[in-house]
């Protein structure tokens, strides 16, 4: 089966900082450890679906600086294709400021560099990988004209559109319903489903009313992601509770990501949205278990045997 992926959209340095106890407003804490991890959502995809057993080309463009080898030796050491990463005279690399609590949790400032210099003239680029791709996964790390311009090109060639829409877009700025109509496969997690959906995303109930509400606006199959929770899918005629797997998390920086890119590879290989997801949902729990973005994201050989470690589990649809 083809899994053939093109990745379009952002591309940061991370600098994270470990800390059992998060500052307050004025307040000076000692962290527990500082390193500096390759990231940026797009890239973080493009890693995950690689690893996960796709064959990926990553689009985007980095700054004209020494951090963007950090991000180039990652791609390159998983396999991805990086000659459509442009170097952008001018701009820094975007980076990423991450903070990672005791409990796991991060918090994240993004301050974007290259990443806003992505212009939808760019999406000519995507032309020549996309012929015979599988999937286009985008996120919204990039400005949003350019990731509509490559809905409209990837619909144009027959490619399947896969959109995690983070960050959540602002309230006062939707994403209208002609854009989520070029959305074959739409992932938001709790907080973006309910800026996308006006729905407080409480439990299972809610995520799964959400999800409805994603496919009445437009999008073919909606999966919100609820953390350890799991997700839940949506497509015409099924909404499923696919739970995930407990796992002790040491850092969900990431774990949308690498969820994005397992799907996106799974559903290549023809699987259906449900086992897809049960893939997915393996792949985002070992890389909760690690710290960094892209170095905590698990190759295939070992999501294969996490999952025949586990064995099957209870699934709740309704019609
Ligand atoms: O989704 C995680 C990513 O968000 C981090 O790698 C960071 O770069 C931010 O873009």
């Amino acid at each position: 089966m083809e899994k053939r992926i093109v990745v379009f959209g952002s591309l940061n340095v991370d600098f994270v900082v470990t800390t059992e106890k998060r500052p307050g407003p004025g307040e000076t804490v000692t962290g527990r450890s500082f390193r500096i991890h390759p990231g940026g959502k797009g890239a973080n995809q493009a890693v995950a679906a690689a690893r996960a057993g796709g064959t990926v080309s990553m689009v985007g463009r980095v700054g004209q600086d020494g951090f963007s080898d950090v991000l180039r030796r990652s791609l390159s050491g998983s396999g991805v294709r990086q000659d459509l990463v442009a170097v952008t005279p001018g701009s820094t690399t975007g980076s990423a400021f991450v903070t990672v609590d005791g409990t796991g949790e991060n918090s994240i400032i993004v301050v974007p560099g290259a990443n806003e210099r992505v212009r939808p003239e760019d999406v000519d680029w995507l032309s020549e990988p996309l012929t015979g791709a599988s999937a286009l996964l985008l996120q919204l790390e990039i400005p949003f004209d350019a990731v509509v311009r490559a809905m409209e090109r990837s619909r144009e060639k027959g490619v399947t559109v896969m959109l995690d829409p983070a960050p959540a877009p602002e309230p006062s700025h939707p994403i209208p319903r002609r854009v989520l109509e070029l959305v074959d496969v739409i992932m938001p997690n709790r907080h973006e489903a309910s800026v996308l959906t006006g729905r407080e995303i409480t439990d299972v109930g809610a995520a799964e009313l959400a999800a409805l509400d994603l496919l009445s606006s437009g999008v073919k199959r909606a999966v919100v992601k609820l953390g350890e929770g799991g997700v839940v899918c949506a497509e015409k005629g099924s909404v499923l509770h696919v739970p995930g797997y407990p796992v002790r998390a040491v850092d969900t920086t990431a774990a949308g990501d690498t969820f994005a890119g397992a799907l996106a590879v799974s559903l290549g290989e023809g699987q259906p949205l449900a086992e897809a997801c049960r893939f997915a949902n393996a792949a985002a729990a070992l890389s909760v278990t690690r710290e960094g973005a892209q170095p905590s994201m698990p190759y295939r050989s070992e999501i294969d045997s996490f999952m025949a470690g586990h064995g099957l589990w209870d699934q709740t649809e309704r019609g």
